[in-house]
């Protein structure tokens, strides 16, 4: 239905017949000429319609509206002088239209295509128009060129590409599962995976040495601009590895991924951080590196302080810690503001100190002896001008809330420079972490997550252990992580007694791992990468919706299909389900 895409007519066409087809983008009419921008997904032609070249072409361009189909046959010219537009490839031609066929028409758009964005609901109602807008295919098309980088990139390393089950039982990621009843076996439910992880492991048991999949995952979370209910990642399995191995394959994979998107490469190496430090310097284990501002310890130098809030936290062995902004001018309300905000995000006070012609100015400054000032002058570098805000209480609150604190200030006072790419490896994860919803100690990463040092002989100190478990971060976000596993089937079941999860327990859960463990199972570990993440991240969007053909709203709706909705009660019928709400 076409000689050539509208987006690809060239100089080497001027003065050729040439038949085209797309959508009508755009429409001027200029003493009695009609100009149209022809749209399809390769770019945009000017085609013109004139009553002296075919007057019943020209009458028929009269009805077309935006978003026609049409079909034209015309030939290409060169643009009158002065009327170019050196802003896209076909600028300095258009088309002289002889024939005009209406494919098909288009009502009145819920909004326009060429204008602002139109807001999010109407957006992923309406997703297929929004596809049609340019920047939005440039997207897509660099999602689906991102795929064949990934896929050429481990194939030629080594890896053979699996698919593992939709319908399958619970995976250890620790989110909730969606549920699928089954029919056959009424009463029993599969669980969407939320991840390949135990079937990657058993690929390796298999021999398989290196296994990577593209691949749908499902968590039902609480949604969050970078979070889906349904989300993809480049999972990957090795077998015959360790950390650093796992480390240097995943770096040169995203850095081709940054390639592909980026259209230059990558060549620094990533740097790696453990998590201890990110905790202690940047308050999470996913530091903002685009901006430094680190959170900076100032316990010591308050060990006989008189002042009365961090005598309190001194003697609870909590800590006094803060960062410090320069060069910015912070009024009055500035000030209160940060303090407010802190409170918001749940911290009992901040102290702030304005470093002013060598004095402290501060409504705490009475109370600060001139040694402990002078070791904090020291200490901090600190210049005319500069504001230290303070934050004290139990350790890991106060680096957890002046890491959030941090990113506000950063934000606040725009020290975060948006065009700069942050990766970093966080390494040496805890092994164990709290759970105050389970009231129990619990896998950081999943159980099947190897430890660094001999677990056997352990000391009862959950907080002291360490794992062979990493996450790459980019810019604050954890987009991939995962860890070296547990290969023998007598550390798994140590694992498992520290987790206090039972053997009955373990083999109803993950049997079939655990038997295939007995098996001759090699060293194994891997990374998974949120595909999504990654990509939004490197197309500097704002969420991870703008990445997905057919995302979910926050509430987990797709507004497209209306999905989720009631079924027929005859479905229910024959799963043996009854709503509670029918009673
Ligand atoms: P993990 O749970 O860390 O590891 O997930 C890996 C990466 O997937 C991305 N991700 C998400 N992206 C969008 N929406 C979500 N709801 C979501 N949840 C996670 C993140 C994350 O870093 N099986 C292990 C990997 C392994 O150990 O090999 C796993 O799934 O970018």
């Amino acid at each position: 239905m076409r000689d050539k895409y509208c987006g690809a007519v060239d100089s080497n066409d001027i003065g050729k017949q040439i038949l085209l087809s797309g959508w009508v983008f755009r429409r001027r009419d200029h003493g009695g000429l009609i100009f149209i921008d022809l749209r399809d997904i390769t770019g945009i032609v000017q085609i013109v319609f004139s009553p002296e070249i075919s007057p019943d072409a020209h009458s028929m361009a009269g009805e077309l509206k935006q978003e026609f189909v049409i079909q034209i046959k015309g030939r290409v010219e060169r643009r009158p002088e002065g009327t170019e537009n050196p802003n896209i490839p076909t600028g300095m031609l258009e088309i002289l239209v002889y024939s005009l066929k209406i494919l098909n028409t288009s009502r009145a758009l819920p909004f326009q295509l060429d204008e602002d964005e139109p807001n999010e609901a109407i957006k992923l109602r309406y997703r297929y128009l929004d596809m049609r807008r340019p920047e939005v295919q440039k997207v897509f098309i660099t999602r689906s060129r991102v795929y064949k980088a990934v896929r050429d990139y481990l194939t030629s390393d080594g890896f053979n590409e699996f698919e593992t089950p939709m319908l399958t039982k619970s995976t250890p990621e620790g989110a909730r599962d969606f549920i699928v009843p089954s029919r056959l076996n009424p009463g029993m439910f599969y669980a969407l995976p939320q991840s390949p992880q135990l079937f990657k492991q058993i690929l390796m048991i298999a021999g398989f040495d290196r296994y990577f999949q593209i691949v749908r995952c499902f968590r039902d979370e609480d949604l969050r601009a970078d979070r889906q209910p349904e989300f993809t990642q480049i999972d990957i399995e090795m077998s015959f590895v360790d950390v650093e191995d796992i480390l240097r394959m995943g770096e040169g994979l995203v850095k081709e991924v940054y390639r592909t998107v980026k259209g230059h490469p990558w060549d620094m190496p990533f740097p790696r951080m453990s998590y201890d430090e990110a905790m202690e310097r940047y308050g999470t284990d996913k530091p903002d590196l685009r901006f430094e501002l680190p959170i900076i310890e100032l316990t010591d130098i308050f060990a006989n302080t008189e002042f009365g809030v961090f005598k309190k936290a001194l003697a609870e062995k909590g800590t006094v810690k803060c960062i410090v902004l320069k060069g910015k001018t912070l009024s009055r309300k500035d000030l209160d503001v940060s303090v407010d905000t802190a409170k918001q995000m749940g911290a009992e006070g901040l102290i702030w100190i304005r470093n002013e012609n060598n004095a402290f100015q501060s409504p705490i400054a009475k109370y600060l002896k001139e040694e402990e000032k002078s070791m904090m002058s020291q200490r901090l570098g600190l210049q005319d001008g500069d504001i230290v805000f303070i934050m004290t209480g139990n350790r890991q609150k106060v680096n957890e809330l002046m890491g959030r604190f941090r990113l506000y200030i950063g934000e606040r006072f725009d020290l975060i420079d948006k065009n700069l790419y942050k990766f970093l490896w966080v390494v040496d994860f805890p092994l164990f972490e709290y759970s105050e919803e389970q009231k129990r100690y619990v896998a950081r990463h999943h159980p099947f997550t190897a430890s660094k040092t001999d677990i056997r002989g352990f000391n009862g100190d959950y907080e002291s252990l360490k794992s062979k478990a990493y996450d790459l971060v980019l810019n604050g976000v954890e987009i991939g992580g995962g860890s070296i596993r547990i290969h023998r089937k007598e550390d798994q079941f140590e694992m498992f007694k520290l987790l206090n999860i039972g053997e009955q327990e373990a083999q109803e859960k993950f049997g079939f791992l655990l038997e295939a463990l007995e098996m001759g199972a090699p060293p194994h570990g891997g990374i998974a990468f949120g595909f999504d993440r990654l990509l939004m991240m490197l197309m500097g969007l704002d969420s991870i919706r703008d990445v997905i053909p057919f995302p979910k709203t926050q509430k987990g709706v797709c507004l497209l299909t209306d999905a989720p909705s009631k079924v027929a009660q005859k479905q229910l019928n024959e799963l043996k389900i009854r709503l509670a709400s029918d009673k």
